[in-house]
């Protein structure tokens, strides 16, 4: 496979090709990533020269560059994490949003059809040429939340319930659209909350393992029994190859960790390993729209896939809580804006 991942300077993109090195580096990989405050290239500064691994900065939403990357890399798989992910900010900031989160989806889905099907100037036509896919990385957020029981399937109705999720929910609308018109070979991965290295700290989990650290206020939303259900981030990873290389075109396939917890036992857990004291626990005014549970019900992507998670939470909180520890020269590095500086200065203004 010649896989272009977008957003692979960011999280969970970063993961993923690192976690495809590793473990299935028979791939090419090529990272298109518009490195936004969230795109952070030193968590792929160790593989940066691979051979089987190319970095281009750029939109998704720039056509004609996603046609030149497609081009130039015999694109035949797309794995599309780019997105403006935090919901505080589309709280803020919704538009950038709508833009990157639909608009970039639908630019790249048009490329790939454009690049794809064997007649492309045939509207009515929908073969494609063999072995592509596009897999659309989506969140358990597009069904909104939970009461205390429950759990989301597949076929539980969209009713995203912040700007964010509502941007995630149209472009899987729009993926839909674009199997059923179009024919092209795609799928839709949901997972929950993930958790693991390089995660930028304006989120829960690195946000509270960096602050116990330097001993500072714990900000929790509300009474912190807000549950999500975790899924580590390597799983993530193994479960969206399984995707790629297996799953039925067409399908969606909800990714879980059964790791139901709540915000304030996360915080209480990261307090006790890290020695310190539950003082540092402040509550703060809960944010407007705040879902209160989330659950993903995985039996199709097991049953019908094999896939399994490997990580039990605890495991995985111990190994991340080890790895900020020993990482908190990268954490400084993010929070300083030091790399945002840097490559600025490396790659502005040509943009490529
Ligand atoms: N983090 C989670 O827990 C979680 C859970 C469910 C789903 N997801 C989904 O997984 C994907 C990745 O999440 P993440 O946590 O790694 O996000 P992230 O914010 O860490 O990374 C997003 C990356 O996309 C890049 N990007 C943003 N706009 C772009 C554009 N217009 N063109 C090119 N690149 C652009 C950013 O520079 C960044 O590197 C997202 O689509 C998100 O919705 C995340």
């Amino acid at each position: 496979m010649n896989i272009l991942v977008t957003g692979g300077a960011g999280f969970i993109g970063g993961n993923f090709i690192r976690w495809m090195r590793q473990n299935a580096p028979e791939h090419r990989l090529v990272n298109v990533d518009a490195l936004t405050y969230a795109g952070n290239l030193e968590s792929l500064s160790d593989i940066a020269e691979d051979e089987y691994y190319h970095f281009i900065r750029a939109d998704i939403r720039d056509r004609l560059k996603m046609d030149e990357v497609f081009r130039t890399h015999d694109i035949t798989h797309v794995v599309n994490f780019a997105a403006e992910s935090h919901v505080d900010r589309s709280i803020v900031d919704p538009e950038i949003f709508l833009s990157t989160n639909i608009i970039g989806t639908q630019s790249l889905l048009d490329t790939a059809k454009a690049n794809w099907k064997l007649a492309p100037d045939d509207k009515y036509s929908r073969e494609y040429r063999g072995n592509v896919k596009f897999l659309q990385v989506s969140t358990d957020e597009v069904y909104g939340a939970l009461g205390k029981e429950g759990m989301f399937t597949e076929t539980t109705p969209l009713s995203p319930n912040s700007p964010y999720s509502a941007a995630k929910a149209g472009a899987d609308l729009v993926c839909r659209a674009y199997h059923e018109t179009f024919g092209l070979p795609l799928n839709i991965t949901r997972c929950s909350n993930n958790y693991g290295p390089y995660q930028f700290p304006e989120k829960l989990i690195p946000l509270m393992i960096h602050n116990c650290i330097q001993e500072k206020p714990l900000p929790v939303y509300g009474d912190g029994m807000q549950i999500r259900d975790w899924l580590h981030v390597f799983d993530h990873c193994s479960a969206i190859y399984t995707v790629l290389s297996r799953g039925e075109p067409g399908e969606i396939y909800n990714i879980g960790g059964n790791n139901e917890r709540a915000n304030i036992d996360i915080v209480r857990f990261i307090i006790l390993t890290l020695g310190k004291t539950e003082q540092l626990i402040t509550y703060v005014k809960d944010r407007p729209g705040h879902d209160r549970r989330y659950a993903i019900d995985n039996t199709k992507i097991t049953t019908k896939l094999g896939w399994r998670p490997a990580y039990t939470f605890e495991r995985g909180l111990m190994g991340t809580i080890e790895w900020y520890r020993a990482n908190s020269a990268w954490m400084e590095r993010v929070l300083s804006g030091e790399y945002t500086d840097y490559y600025e200065r490396m790659y502005a203004p040509s943009f490529s």
